[in-house]
């Protein structure tokens, strides 16, 4: 077994055995390979390097109480890579290409894998790049995917602990109609310097507003928002948040114990309406947030030192299904044999 702290593990990268990679050349998708290697050799002027032409996914696998691993909506991830492929020129890699890599990879590093009871995961990144050597702006030709794994514990230190956000107003994080609701790397660049802002005065993190009127709540740096008032779960719809699988599969879980949903544009105002809020993903989870500030306008939004019924029932159940405690109703988790 591993000398690994499996109560402690950070939110970071940590070496693991194996990356599983697949070419894409002269059109078509090749095998796939298994490598050792933390690097990529590449072109000095691969469009991924300067022009941002690459996107990524995150997703996870959970051992059960069980002990069956298993991984949750892989599906969901490989289409969402496929949308971000189509929206920057890259090749879209298949959908069961996508899932024979997770699965591949999760077996290779089966030793790091954290058992039950830690509340600890192995995180699955996969990654799109476009390899080809080009100066003009365009499009390369050839596409590597590459997946890694690596044992993860909460994002935020303190796990289902109510955090403080900061809504930021000096910088946007993706335009209406700009790449927001994909997952690429330029978004993150974008979300930098005023993660790094909010972190300095205290914040776990950010919430972004819409950018064109900064009147709606749009999410947060790497999640997306809900509120709980009353009996509804209500999330914002807005053309450039990514859609997330976690607030997707809480939408559905929300309804099936009876709360209502409500998707629609959040205004800024709304904030001092509701009972509990929270920001969610596969990272995330479902974080619960304690206070909102937004230092511009010196409002504060405070929901409690707790995390409030909904958001706990809601983390409850959500994360018994992850972890194989409840039935999955919904069919999304998919066993993984291992051996
Ligand atoms: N929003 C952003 C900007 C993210 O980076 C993520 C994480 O992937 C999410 C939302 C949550 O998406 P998901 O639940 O699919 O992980
Ligand atoms: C995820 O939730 O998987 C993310 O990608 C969020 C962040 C670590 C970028």
């Amino acid at each position: 077994m591993q000398n690994i702290d499996w109560k402690n593990i950070p939110f970071g990268f940590s070496e693991t055995d194996y990356n599983v990679r697949c070419y894409y050349r002269n059109g078509n998708w090749g095998e796939i390979e298994v490598s050792s290697s933390n690097t990529i050799n590449m072109h000095m002027a691969a469009t991924c390097l300067h022009y941002g032409q690459e996107g990524f996914e995150g997703l996870k696998a959970y051992t059960g109480k069980d002990n069956k691993i298993r991984i949750f909506r892989v599906e969901e991830n490989a289409k969402r890579m496929q949308k971000t492929a189509e929206r920057v020129l890259m090749a879209p890699p298949p959908v069961e290409l996508f899932q024979k890599m997770v699965k591949k990879l999760i077996r290779l590093n089966k030793r790091f894998i954290p058992p039950y009871g830690y509340g600890a995961t192995l995180y699955i990144r996969p990654l799109l790049i476009g390899l080809s050597p080009e100066v003009g702006v365009k499009p390369a030709k050839d596409y590597l995917l590459i997946m890694f794994a690596l044992p993860v514990g909460a994002y935020f230190k303190d796990g289902f602990k109510p955090v403080d956000m900061m809504i930021c107003r000096d910088f946007d994080r993706a335009a209406p109609l700009g790449t927001g609701n994909v997952k690429v790397g330029g978004n993150y660049a974008a979300s930098l310097m005023s993660l790094e802002l909010a972190k300095k005065e205290g914040y776990s993190s950010t919430i972004y507003l819409d950018a064109r009127e900064k009147k709606y709540i749009d999410e947060c740096g790497p999640a997306n928002f809900f509120g709980i008032k009353g009996n509804t779960y209500i999330t914002p719809t807005s053309e450039s948040i990514l859609p997330s699988i976690t607030n997707k599969s809480l939408i559905e879980l929300a309804q099936h114990l009876g709360y209502k949903v409500e998707r629609r544009p959040v205004p800024f105002e709304e904030l001092s309406e509701f009972d509990e809020v929270a920001e969610c993903g596969t990272a995330a989870v479902i974080t619960p947030i304690k206070r909102i500030v937004d230092p511009t306008l010196q409002k504060e939004f405070f929901y409690g030192e707790e995390a409030g019924p909904v958001c706990t029932r809601l983390y409850q159940e959500y994360t018994a299904i992850q972890f194989g405690e409840k039935p999955d109703p919904f069919a999304w988790t998919e066993v993984v044999e291992i051996d």
